[in-house]
């Protein structure tokens, strides 16, 4: 299926990006954060960073640096949505009960739009960027695997929604950052301003 999806690919992809207010726009190929220049002014206010999602082809996953920190963009497909209920007995928080996500984003998918999830890429243990281990079955986290984020700090685990799972020192799930759609094809990182829960 389209399923043709090559889950196998690891590499972050880059797509245009620009700051609001600003002009800049990148389009690179190479690791985000070392080429993905948005002004000084920029970077120091925090300003919102819109992020070209027709960029990203399903089961890819785009980074991205805001306020500091690195934000993914992640286009799951639908065989990776169809993960997210088998797992739930696994998962500490699978109901995102604790505040790690703006109320719209504290459902299954952690999302406004099912097929894209929007995370800040740190680790809720001890602050290292988790791996995307997006491929089932993944020899370096487990044959059971179906698809996630592996913190090679200390292991820990967490789904395809940022979910994390019980007996891993991550206490909680990854962050979800406010965010929304402008248009069909745009997410503003760091502005939810009308988007209600
Ligand atoms: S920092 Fe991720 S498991 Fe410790």
């Amino acid at each position: 299926m389209s399923s043709d999806v090559d889950l196998s690919r690891r590499h972050f992809l880059i797509v245009a990006t620009t700051v609001t207010g600003t002009v800049g726009a990148v389009l690179a190929t190479v690791p985000f954060i070392s080429s993905w220049k948005p002004s000084a002014r920029a970077q120091a206010i925090g300003a919102p960073v819109e992020v070209d999602i027709s960029k990203i082809d399903p089961g890819s996953m785009v980074a991205i640096k805001w306020r500091g920190k690195a934000v993914w963009v992640l286009h799951r497909t639908p065989q990776m949505l169809a993960t997210l209920g088998k797992i739930e007995d696994q998962l500490r928080d699978p109901f995102s009960n604790e505040p790690q996500q703006p109320a719209y984003a504290a459902n299954q998918q952690r999302s406004i739009r099912s097929e894209f999830l929007v995370l800040v890429g740190v680790c809720t243990h001890l602050g290292c960027v988790p791996l995307e281990k997006f491929q089932p079955g993944d020899p370096e986290v487990g044959a059971d695997w179906l698809g996630g984020f592996f913190c090679p700090c200390h292991g820990s685990k967490f789904d395809l929604s940022g979910r994390v799972y019980k007996g891993v020192p991550a206490p909680t799930n990854l962050v979800v950052p406010p965010h929304r759609y402008v248009g069909d094809a745009t997410v503003l990182i760091g502005n939810d301003s009308g988007v209600t829960g």
